[in-house]
């Protein structure tokens, strides 16, 4: 009897130990593992660090690839593409005209009525849905038929006979928000997708044709009288109301800019004939590349695996379309460190779940217990009860990734206003050396339209910017550079320059 005590006491004492030693095993696993999630997070955030001294290389980069990329056709990853824009929206524009905005998330219709005095856009209605998904990836035909069908369900809306007859023909400006190499001031042929569209039987193609076709399929008697892309339209816009606007940025699901270049440096670098006139170029920044960029291996992987590897890398950095996923592709790096996200399945895997907006929730999340942060890991994620300690950890990824996004963009604004000169350094092209220290220069007030629901929607992002613009941009200079959000310019301002194009009719001419 005796012996049978003191075995099972040895037995629990036996048992007892390994539940101890399991525990501590546990404890031990627990604390290097969180060491290890504290590195990854860490490494992230020295990778992705941008001190000014780092943008000012970016600016630098910016405003060189920019001069090559105008000087000769593939002299640079800048497409630098003409557009044939030489007069911006003066204000005079007078009557009824239709736009329609084909860009990432969304596509909108409107109808814009215009006054014939600066700034009086008297009304515009706006329709606006999520383009299907399967439509991104199916044929021209399939997405321009979409296109025609609900433009004649707005125009049928809205249409009344009285104004009809006044306006004789209708027009329509097209906002296409992609690369296209235009032809003319109203048509463009599309060099390639971007922003997860991949329809193959577009590219080459002549859009505004393609369009024009799909409209008299559907009976509807528009002409398309403007082929623009989106940061052209948000020009047009913020220059009809300030004309101080030369530049115009993009910040949504996808990213680019435009800006208004002199003549003598198109005539220098493409040899346009008879362009005695300023014209608009658009960057297609989002393509932009450079060894100064801050890239991380989760840059690698979401770049190797998307659809158009090596392509847009500057877009792939900053943009709406992937900001969400880089951090996903960090939380999933932690997951692999420490068990506390479950041994479960998650949805952690899944490419593009964590959308953007997800992604700012959470990052804005100013709840003690970070409410929001569980709700998005329990809810999109199916990852419950992850504990504070990590939701915070997972507020730095989203702040860092964001961050370097916001100032990366920053970078290329100010990259753009060195090319022109307006950055306060007299300009790249003109060779110019920076003044001297204590010498004053003259500087101009230079507007930066802005459009875009990155920019718009994310207060960090936007602070980040604005932030990262003072600083680059200095004391003295900042002041004179200023940053305005304009509304539906993308979409207003194709209607704005379809009215402006309709009064004048000057064609340029190639060698
Ligand atoms: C992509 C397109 C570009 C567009 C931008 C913003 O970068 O290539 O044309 O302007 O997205 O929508």
């Amino acid at each position: 009897m005796g012996k049978v005590v003191v075995g099972l006491a040895a037995g629990c004492a036996v048992a007892a130990c390994l539940v101890a030693a399991v525990m501590v095993g546990r404890r031990v696993r627990r604390r290097m593992g969180w060491r290890r999630v504290l590195r990854v997070v860490e490494e992230l955030e020295e990778v992705c660090a941008t001190p000014v001294d780092r943008l000012r290389q970016v600016v630098d980069a910016m405003a060189v690839e920019m001069h090559a990329g105008l000087a000769s056709e593939g002299g640079s990853k800048l497409k630098m593409l003409l557009t044939y824009v030489h007069d911006l929206p003066t204000g005079n524009e007078k009557g009824t005209f239709y736009a329609l905005h084909l860009g990432g998330t969304n596509f909108r219709v409107l109808r814009v009525q215009l006054g014939g005095q600066r700034s009086a856009i008297i009304g515009h209605d706006v329709d606006r849905q999520p383009i299907p998904e399967p439509l991104m990836t199916s044929t021209s035909e399939e997405l321009f038929d979409f296109i025609a069908s609900s433009l004649k369900v707005f125009v049928g809306k809205g249409d009344d006979v009285s104004e009809l007859s006044k306006m004789g023909k209708r027009e329509l400006g097209f906002t296409f928000s992609f690369p296209v190499k235009q032809i003319s001031f109203s048509s463009g042929l599309l060099i390639k997708w971007t922003k997860g569209f991949a329809i193959e039987d577009t590219v080459g193609r002549d859009v505004s044709q393609c369009l024009q076709q799909a409209l008299s399929r559907k009976e509807l008697d528009i002409q398309v009288t403007a082929l623009i892309n989106d940061t052209v339209g948000t020009l047009a816009v913020g220059h009809y109301h300030d004309e101080d606007t030369l530049v115009a940025v993009i910040i949504g699901t996808g990213t680019n800019a435009c800006y208004l270049e002199r003549a003598d440096a198109i005539i220098k670098c493409q040899g346009l004939l008879t362009t005695s006139r300023d014209m608009v170029v658009n960057v297609e920044w989002g393509n932009f590349w450079s060894s100064h960029l801050p890239r991380t291996s989760y840059d690698v992987d979401l770049d190797a695996e998307s659809p158009n590897p090596n392509d847009q890398g500057f877009e792939k950095m900053i943009s709406g379309m992937y900001l969400g996923d880089i951090v996903r592709r960090v939380i999933l790096r932690m997951s692999q460190e420490l068990d506390v996200f479950g041994p479960g399945p998650s949805k952690l895997h899944v490419p593009f779940i964590l959308r953007t907006p997800l992604m700012a929730a959470m990052h804005e999340d100013e709840s003690p217990d970070l409410r929001e942060v569980a709700r998005v890991l329990k809810d999109v994620l199916e990852i419950p009860d992850v504990p504070l300690n990590i939701r915070k950890l997972i507020v730095k990824v989203c702040d860092v990734v964001t961050c370097r996004a916001a100032r990366l963009a920053a970078a290329g604004i100010v990259g753009i206003l060195k090319k022109i000169g307006r950055d306060g350094s007299g300009g790249v092209a003109s060779g110019k050396a920076r003044p001297k220290p204590g010498r004053k220069i003259k500087i101009k007030r230079t507007v930066v339209a802005i459009e875009g629901g990155l920019y718009t929607n994310y207060t960090l992002f936007r602070v980040y910017l604005n932030e990262a613009m003072a600083q680059i941009l200095g004391e003295d200079v900042a002041p004179y550079v200023i940053i305005k959000v304009t509304e539906d310019g993308s979409g207003i301002g194709a209607a704005l320059l379809a009215a402006s194009h309709s009064a004048s009719s000057v064609v340029d001419t190639v060698l």
